[in-house]
């Protein structure tokens, strides 16, 4: 937050519901001051009846960018002038940019995942494994086959994943069950097992010693299957990282510049409980 709000200082937010508990304008308010940019960052707690008037408030006002989250990253679409091709297929918007009075959407989910895994992997070639087919597994999903990674999707629901696999061009899909016969290089969890609390998604027994393990549930920071990975040899990668390369990636939309990620971590894991 700058010191110093005047007529130039630049707003920017994030429109979701309920607003508590989200650690971006810590994030952002972060890398803001650590990259010299005039500007301010707020959460605004819409309700889903005022999507359309939030969206027609932030073109009036002249705000620069907003993120979307939960429960408006799909129902934003129809209030929006103009949508690229990768948020249409992923089926969700994550960011909206504010230009010359236009409300332009995309996704920057897609890429914090593919970011956050390339830290430690390469993808291309890879074989994995996606557990869940809601809306973050079609970004992980969508990632993941852009980086040249063959994908299979295991879900609760069958059907669900099935679906998500043909329609992203994923190998193969089947039940949670299927990952004890399932060699992969890579497993994604994107299901919400393990968020506050100590429950997993994958026994012990059917992680692999050589493969990256990366749980986009980030409360709290090592999950059971994080732990599990780690101990079992695997190579354990947080939830923190997906959400710190895809605000990333909306600060380098806006702004053109690479954000400092050390920055946008520090704040993220000082932001837990708040
Ligand atoms: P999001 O858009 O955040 O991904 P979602 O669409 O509600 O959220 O998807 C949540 C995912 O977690 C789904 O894959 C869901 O499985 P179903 O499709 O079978 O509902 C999965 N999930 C939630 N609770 C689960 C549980 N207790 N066991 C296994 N999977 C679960």
């Amino acid at each position: 937050m700058p010191a110093d709000i005047t007529a130039k200082t630049a707003l920017c937010g994030i429109v979701l519901h309920p607003a508590g508990h989200t650690r971006s304008p810590r994030m952002h308010n972060a890398a803001y001051a650590a990259m010299g940019i005039d500007a301010a960052y707020f959460a605004f707690d819409v309700m889903p009846a005022a999507l359309g008037s939030a969206m027609a408030g932030i073109r009036a006002m002249g705000l620069e960018q907003v993120a979307i989250s939960l429960p408006h990253k799909v129902a934003v679409m129809e209030h929006l002038d103009e949508i690229d091709e990768r948020a249409r297929r992923i089926g969700a918007v994550n960011t909206v940019s504010v230009r010359d009075g236009r409300l332009l959407g995309t996704n920057t989910d897609w890429i914090g995942a593919t970011r956050a895994l390339e830290t430690r992997t390469e993808l291309a070639g890879k074989h994995a494994v996606v557990l869940g087919a809601g809306g973050a597994a079609r970004a992980v999903v969508y990632g993941l086959i852009e980086a040249g990674a063959t994908v299979e999707v295991l879900n609760r629901t069958v059907e669900r994943a099935e679906d998500l696999a043909k329609d992203l061009g994923a190998q193969g899909a089947g039940p949670l069950a299927r990952i004890s016969e399932l060699p992969h290089d890579i497993l994604i969890n994107t299901t919400s097992v393990g968020l506050r609390s100590d429950a997993t998604p994958v026994s012990v027994q059917h992680l692999r010693a050589d493969s990256v393990v990366m749980d986009i549930v980030y409360d709290p920071e090592e999950t059971r299957l994080l732990a599990d990975a780690r101990s079992c040899g695997a190579l354990p990668i947080g939830g923190k990282w997906m959400l710190v390369h895809q605000a990333a990636e909306q600060l380098r939309i806006w702004t053109g510049r690479d954000a400092p990620i050390n920055v946008l971590e520090k704040a993220f894991s000082a932001s837990a409980g708040n």
